[in-house]
């Protein structure tokens, strides 16, 4: 059901669906979105707002209480995001994301070993306590940007698959996706490399790089994930996430595989999980390499593999875990946006960080963008990141703000 509110009635948790302004009056992105923090009732303030349009279900929305049996009942439908914080110390918030993730391994262990024995995968089971993390999650949103901490040495394709899962939960929460969504984002990931069970673990498990007739064979893994999730009889298993397993290692121009189609032609979530499958391969220890750091492997992907994955994921998710690349644009919570320039460390993006204030608030751009050097960038002020096609810039602009040969687009 559709309400009109005053902004002042409006609630952590409801849903917005549309503003008594025009999206062009306003700093937001998008004029639906859920209401995470106070901050979000007094950016609407700050742009005018007096009257939004809300969504609200029934019951109203209220903070979830901590998983039981009852809330994970796997009926699909979707509840609304409720974003209140729960009193969790970060260190709790770490013990309990590596229990569901030990959860996670576990089931996993068993579900892949039952898929290779008699074809079948507990869906139930898997979709439940998928559900018990993203509600978690959901419940400890500053948990989100300690998800990508949790690495360790157990078997790789369990670990990589909970990591991953954990991840796009996470991701997706950001994003701002009901519930429901994020649930299938969480079980898409978790099932994006079960083809994996028909590969050989003298491939799979083979101490050191693979070689050609070894790859041949470890790259029908996504072929085979897909024939073995589209014959569940659960459509929560047989639809996206097949979709997603067939899709996650197709690349932009078709560099990829199986199928060797474009980003275009791959599913929206697709294309957000491949990043996150390379970001979390990368960060986590193997046995053949130790772990390399977020911002090394965040700096490799912007430089080194923007032309194959979607930059926007990239920069998402570079976000998400604390980092803004050279380039990247960044909208603060007073709606100014501002151009990264450099950092004193570039590869590590530490030290005081060079930006051009470029926008005001309205996404007004400025007259006389001005260069500034700022201690460090609080990750907790961000509000959200643009990539320059989102500004309305084209590439040219772009790269000539960030050589400083021009001073506005
Ligand atoms: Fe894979």
């Amino acid at each position: 059901m559709k309400k009109t509110l005053p902004v002042d009635m409006l609630l952590i948790g409801m849903k917005v669906v549309g503003l008594d302004k025009s999206w062009i009056e306003t700093s937001f992105l998008s004029h639906t979105f859920t209401i995470r923090s106070e901050k979000d009732i007094e950016k609407l303030q700050r742009n005018g707002v007096r009257t939004v349009t809300v969504e609200i279900e029934d019951p109203p929305a209220a903070v979830p209480k901590k998983t039981d049996d009852a809330s994970l009942d796997p009926s699909p439908g979707s509840r609304p995001i409720v974003l209140a914080e729960l009193p969790e110390t970060a260190p709790g918030k770490i013990r309990h994301i590596q229990s569901l993730r030990e959860e996670t391994i576990r089931l996993l262990t068993r579900s892949f070993q039952q898929a290779r024995i008699q074809s079948i995968i507990p869906s139930q089971e898997i979709r439940s306590h998928v559900r018990e993390t993203v509600t978690f999650l959901l419940q400890n949103p500053s948990a989100i940007n300690l998800l990508s901490d949790i690495h360790d040495n157990d078997d790789e394709t369990y670990v990589h698959s909970a990591n991953t899962m954990l991840l796009a939960a996470g991701f997706a929460i950001r994003h701002q996706m009901q519930e429901s969504e994020c649930v299938q984002w969480g079980l898409a990931a978790l099932l994006h490399d079960i083809g994996k069970i028909k590969i050989p673990d003298s491939i799979l498990k083979k101490p050191g790089p693979l070689d050609l007739a070894e790859w041949e064979i470890m790259r029908q893994h996504p072929v085979f994930g897909f024939q073995i999730l589209r014959k569940n009889p659960d459509s929560d298993i047989h639809g996206l996430p097949a979709q997603v397993a067939v899709e996650h290692h197709e690349r932009q121009n078709g560099t990829g595989y199986p199928h060797r189609i474009g980003l275009d032609l791959v599913h929206p979530v697709s294309r957000s999980l491949m990043v996150l499958d390379i970001f979390e391969a990368l960060t986590a220890n193997r046995v053949y390499r130790s772990r390399v750091s977020h911002q090394k492997v965040i700096h490799y992907l912007i430089n080194e593999y923007a032309d194959r994955v979607s930059v926007p994921v990239i920069l998402e998710l570079a976000s998400m875990v604390g980092i803004f690349p050279v380039g990247t644009f960044l909208e603060t919570e007073d709606g100014e946006i501002w151009m990264i320039l450099g950092y004193e460390d570039i590869e590590k993006y530490e030290g005081k960080v060079t930006i051009l204030d470029l926008f005001g608030p309205g996404r007004k751009l400025r007259d006389r963008p001005k260069k500034r050097t700022l201690p460090r960038i609080n990750p907790e002020s961000i509000a959200r990141t643009h990539d320059y096609r989102s500004l309305g810039l084209n590439q040219e602009h772009w790269e000539s703000l960030l050589k400083g040969t021009r001073e506005s687009p």
